[in-house]
């Protein structure tokens, strides 16, 4: 009997062009990302249509790349795994395409895998130990969700963002105080140069949804603060602004997750995602857990961000799970958690 499940993931959900061989989901063999960034910066966000292009151009090369430095070869794969929502529809079908056409041709299976339970699954990965159930924190460019993590391929949302998502809030606000995209990493950095109690931005609440977030307001309030600024004919200081900014979505997002956490009643919390590669937000994480008595588990940053290791974790669980998908999956922009 044959013991070790390979599985080959393909990722094409944004900007990324993705490919992993992943071993009994929680050993990576390989994980090759060929990113699009540099192509979109100029445009200061994703081009959809250039997106999807630039999937159809890389993904072969991709994919042979993952087979190769694994060291193994589409007949020794146990089956092929996409991501086939959410995104952007174009270059999901590029993924889902190349799939399908793989998994036929080589008479494999195929497991379609929902990006965000992707993103979660990129703990088990870092985190060997890691099992449900537990709480997961998922703070992307897409998605800011809040869900309890029952059992392996099994959610159930707590809370989710009513409008921007935090990746989405980082990457408006960098784009308003000339960093440019991704927004992310470049305040992340600058923040550290600066004051984070220098201006009081709000932390906004959703009424009756406690674990609900806002991000809105917070982008409106930098957007009034720089504009007033601009106004009155007083220097901004960027660093200060990133700092402060990141201030109050750090504070946000620790209070209501530990609150989550504690009133679920569990001890064990992960957090995922573009977002969770931040480090304010990692060590505000480590250090509240850490007080709370939590056991806190986050993803190496290179599985936080867009990459297909983590959909070849989360593909192994569904392929354990029985599920299998047939030719006519389709790409689903709008994918719900939890459906299938
Ligand atoms: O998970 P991801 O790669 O793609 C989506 O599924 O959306 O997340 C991308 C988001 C972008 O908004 C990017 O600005 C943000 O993650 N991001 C960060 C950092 N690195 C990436 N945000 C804050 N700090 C970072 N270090
Ligand atoms: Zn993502």
């Amino acid at each position: 009997m044959k013991e070790d499940i390979l599985i080959l993931a393909i990722e094409s959900s944004c900007d990324e062009t993705a490919a992993s061989v992943v071993k009994n989901g929680r050993t990576v063999l390989s994980n090759v990302i060929f990113s699009q960034i540099a192509l979109h910066t100029q445009y200061g966000g994703v081009v959809p249509e250039i997106a999807s292009r630039k999937h159809i151009e890389k993904i072969n090369q991709v994919i042979s790349e993952a087979l190769q430095q694994a060291g193994v070869t589409l007949a020794e794969i146990d089956a092929v795994a996409v991501t086939y929502g959410p995104g952007l529809v174009g270059a999901l079908l590029v993924g889902v395409a190349t799939a399908k056409a793989l998994a036929f041709a080589a008479k494999k299976p195929l497991i379609g895998v929902h990006h965000i339970e992707g993103h979660i699954c990129a703990n088990y990965i870092t985190n060997p130990e890691l099992e449900p159930p537990f709480i997961c924190l998922v703070v992307s460019g897409g998605h800011t969700h809040l869900v309890r993590v029952t059992d392996y391929g099994k959610y159930e949302i707590l809370g989710r963002t009513r409008d921007d998502a935090a990746g989405e809030a980082y990457d408006k606000v960098a784009r308003a105080i000339g960093l440019g995209y991704p927004g992310g990493p470049k305040i992340d950095k600058l923040a550290k140069e600066g004051n984070p109690k220098a201006i009081p931005f709000p932390r906004a609440h959703v009424a009756d949804a406690p674990y609900d977030f806002s991000f809105s307001g917070l982008k409106s309030a930098v957007l009034n603060y720089l504009n007033s600024c601009e106004m009155k004919g007083e220097p901004v200081n960027p660093a200060d602004v990133a700092a402060s900014f990141q201030d109050a979505v750090v504070d946000v997002l620790v209070t209501r997750a530990i609150m989550a956490v504690k009133e679920s009643g569990m001890n064990r919390f992960a957090i995922a995602g573009g977002v969770a590669s931040n480090s304010a937000i990692r060590s505000a994480f480590t250090e509240r857990c850490r007080q709370e008595g939590i056991v806190f588990y986050r993803p190496e940053p290179v599985f936080c961000t867009d990459n297909a290791a983590m959909i070849g974790s989360a593909a192994y669980y569904e392929y354990q799970n029985g599920v299998r998908h047939g030719w006519d999956l389709n790409a689903i922009p709008n994918l719900k958690l939890g459906e299938r």
